[in-house]
């Protein structure tokens, strides 16, 4: 009796342990897919790269010296005029298209909301990805840490800045981008994005 019990058992286990075995094969097959999905990305990113945790630390210097890319359509000043583009004194703290007296594209009408710096960081990088009839006539800054600087520095040009990035908005950010995500995946909306 006791040895066929014994028996039954180890089978059992044996049976449990083989289940087992198998998970590492799926996680492996799944992971070689993910890596070939994430090369075919890498030709043509989704997403920016994350810039929060440049900010803080950013030169702010720097952010004034690549604005002249800016100056020709914008003015930055206090009270400054409209040109092509808004002027961008408290740009972040104002909310989107909201200089009065300035005509702005429908689309940017409509993405409502303030200036996040996530959404500056997507509209930044590739203007016309972030709001597709946006009159901003505008390639984009490529490299991460010249949108840090901007950034930086557009968040100086204030009456009273706005929160440098949390821990948690870093955080936030940086798994919301982390991947540069294959094109399936980037449709979907940003974890922070917030409007
Ligand atoms: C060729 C002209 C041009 C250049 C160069 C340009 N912009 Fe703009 N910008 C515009 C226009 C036009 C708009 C309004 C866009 C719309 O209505 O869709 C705009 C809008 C903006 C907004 C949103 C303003 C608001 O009130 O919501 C920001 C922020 C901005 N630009 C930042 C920049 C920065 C930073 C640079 C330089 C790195 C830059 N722009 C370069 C023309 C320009």
């Amino acid at each position: 009796m006791a040895a066929i019990l014994v028996a039954g058992i180890t089978a059992m286990l044996a049976g449990f342990f083989a289940n087992k075995a198998v998970r590492p094969h799926e996680v492996a097959a799944h992971g070689s897919t993910e890596v070939a999905a994430g090369s075919a990305a890498a030709a043509a990113p989704q997403m920016p790269d994350p810039v929060m945790a440049l900010i803080a630390g950013a030169d702010i210097e720097q952010g004034k010296k690549l604005s002249k890319a800016c100056a020709a359509c914008h003015t930055f000043d206090k009270g400054g005029a409209d040109g092509v583009g808004p002027n961008l004194w408290n740009v972040m703290t104002r909310g989107k298209a909201a200089e009065s007296g300035f005509s702005y594209s429908a689309g940017m009408g409509a993405k409502g909301g303030k200036w996040t710096y996530d959404d500056l960081n997507h509209f930044l990088w590739k203007p016309k990805k972030f709001i597709s009839d946006t009159k901003m006539n505008f390639i984009g800054v490529k490299k991460p840490e010249d949108r840090a600087a901007l950034i930086a520095w557009l968040r100086t040009l204030a009456d009273s800045p706005s929160a440098l990035p949390s821990a948690g908005d870093i955080a936030a950010e940086e798994s919301a981008l982390s991947a540069n995500a294959p094109a399936e995946e980037a449709s979907a909306p940003p974890a922070t994005e917030t409007h």
